[in-house]
Formats: structure tokens, sequence, C-alpha cells
């Protein structure tokens, strides 16, 4: 029997956005259907049908506690909320869900944000966090459907480094953001927090073979520059010559050093992604 998918859960936090006020991150659940209805009774038509492809005139009780209902097994529910002064939740501003198929393999994400909340980074914030629920519980790759007139939409989605699949034959663009990402060496580092792969303070190997090894290919480097530098010392004094050029040669074993311990550590890590 297939094990269950682990549950992603994120404690609410205070987000600051573009207009500098903060707002309460969290999953909405069943308590929100009030407040999910307000949202839904001032929000433009356009915006409903761009998110839902058709419009929902009636926002009955029913609907709402739908839309607020979190079913942990398949759906992930994440709001922006506007606070009072003493801390207490306004209005619902914002929506970004994901819906998990059934296998844990991918999850479909979409948003709503109010019309008079645009353009604040609201969707921006809830796409991160849905980054953070969905590698959480282990799903490797996000997608959406957008239809190409969506700017707004496929503009968030760019930049915040989602693939985009254009089709000549189809309005509706493909989204892909993948979670769990193959390491490349030279890769940009991503927002999250993370330690850098070749950073990472584990799987520090020290092998004695190695370091001997390292050790005679140097001085073998050290002894041929002393020999080939003395002919460039500009005196006659044998003291002279032979102190600059175990100077030079030794500076010079040292940077060789360090480009072979660079050198190694890249193979190393090429042979180790390859596996
Ligand atoms: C699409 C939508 C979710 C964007 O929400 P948002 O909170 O305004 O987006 P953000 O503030 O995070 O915008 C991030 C970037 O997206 C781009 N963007 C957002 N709205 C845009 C618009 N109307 N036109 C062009 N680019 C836009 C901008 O590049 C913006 O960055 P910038 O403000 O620094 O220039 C919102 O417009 C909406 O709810 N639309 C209706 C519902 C919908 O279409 N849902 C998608 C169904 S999958």
């Amino acid at each position: 029997m297939k094990a269950p998918s682990p549950i992603a859960t994120l404690p609410p936090r205070l987000v600051r956005l573009r207009d500098g006020q903060d707002y309460r991150l969290r999953l909405i659940d069943d308590r929100d259907a009030a407040m999910v209805a307000e949202m839904f009774a001032t929000l433009s038509t356009e915006s409903i049908r761009a998110r839902y492809g058709y419009l929902i005139k009636n926002m009955t009780p029913e609907r709402a506690a739908e839309l607020a209902h979190t079913d942990t097994s398949r759906d992930t529910p994440l709001g922006i909320f506007g606070l009072r002064w003493d801390g207490t939740e306004s209005h619902l501003w914002a929506m970004g869900r994901l819906v998990h198929a059934p296998d844990n393999q991918s999850a479909e994400c979409a948003f709503l944000v109010h019309d008079s909340q645009r353009r604040l980074g609201m969707a921006s914030t809830l796409l991160r966090y849905l980054r953070v629920l969905g590698r959480r519980r282990g799903v490797p790759r996000l997608f959406a459907q957008v239809r190409r007139e969506n700017k707004a939409m496929l503009n968030v989605f760019i930049q915040n480094g989602a693939q985009l699949h254009f089709s000549p034959d189809s309005d509706v663009v493909e989204i892909d953001i993948l979670l769990q990402r193959q390491k490349f060496l030279f890769d940009n580092p991503s927002r999250a927090p993370s330690i850098a792969p070749m950073s990472s303070p584990e799987k520090k190997r020290f092998s004695i073979v190695g370091f001997l090894f390292d050790m005679v290919l140097s001085a073998g480097f050290f002894v041929f520059f002393y020999y080939a530098l003395q002919s460039h010392v500009p005196s006659n004094d044998p003291t002279m010559i032979r102190l600059w050029s175990t100077l030079a040669a030794a500076c010079m074993t040292g940077v060789f050093w360090l480009a072979l311990q660079m050198l190694k550590t890249v193979f190393g890590f090429q042979r180790s992604n390859r596996k």
C-alpha cells in the first residue's frame, strides 16, 4: 500500500509588502469561509473569470466554505490577510492554492489577488511560500496553465524562475516549476536559504594517499621552479640567488597547491553529480 503524502505545515507569519504594510500569511482553514465570501463579493468579474475560467455569480456560504475548506491530502490553500491596528485580521486579500496530484509527484498552483491590492508582491510572496510547502511535502514539481493574454500571471511566473512552454496551436501556456533541481556547479544560488552544495560541511573526506600525492606533486613543482628561476634572479651573489628563487618557487607552489585542490573539488563534484 502507498504511504500517505506528508502534510506540509507553515506557521503563520508577518510579511511586509511593497506598500510598507505588514500582512499575515497563513494557511486558510474552515474558519475563513466568511472572509472568503467577503473577498469574492468585492472582486471584479474579470478577476474571477481569469482565476476560474468562468464567473461565480453567487458566492453562497456553501461555495465559500468549499473554497476555504482544506482537504490536506488534496490541497494546500494559502492566504494573505490585511491586519487592523490591534493585529486582528480585517480582510483576506489574496489566495494561492496547491492542488496535489494523487501520486504526490506534482501539484497545480493558482492565484487570486484582490483588485485593490495588485502589484504589491502578493502573488510572488504566495508563490514563494507555496514552493516551500510543496518542497516540504516532497512534491518534485509545480505546474500551472495560464492563458496567453494573462500577462500579469505570466510575469509573476517569469520573475520567479518558472519555465514557460508556449505552443503555437494553443492559447494556454504551460508553466513548470521544478522544486528538486539537479545540482550544477556554477548555478545561480537559489533564493531559498540553503547551504550551497560545494560548501556543505558534510562529506568532507580526507585521504592520506591523496594528501601525499599532492605533496609529492607540489614538491616536484617546487624543485623544478627552484632551479628554473635561478638564472632569472638579477644577482651574482649565490646566497641571494638561492633566497629569491626559493621564495618565488614557494609562492608559485602555494598557488599550484590551491589550483590543484580546486581542480580536484570540481572533478569530484562533477563525478558525484553524474552518478
Ligand atoms: C496575476 C495576479 C495573481 C498577480 O498578482 P500580484 O500580487 O499583483 O502580482 P505581484 O505583485 O506579485 O507581481 C509580480 C510581478 O508580476 C508582474 N505583473 C503583475 N501584475 C502585472 C500586470 N497587471 N501587468 C504586467 N505585469 C504584471 C510584474 O512584473 C510584477 O513585478 P513588478 O510589480 O515589480 O513590476 C493578479 O493580477 C490576479 O489575481 N489576477 C486575476 C486572477 C488570475 O489571473 N489568476 C491566475 C490564474 S492561474
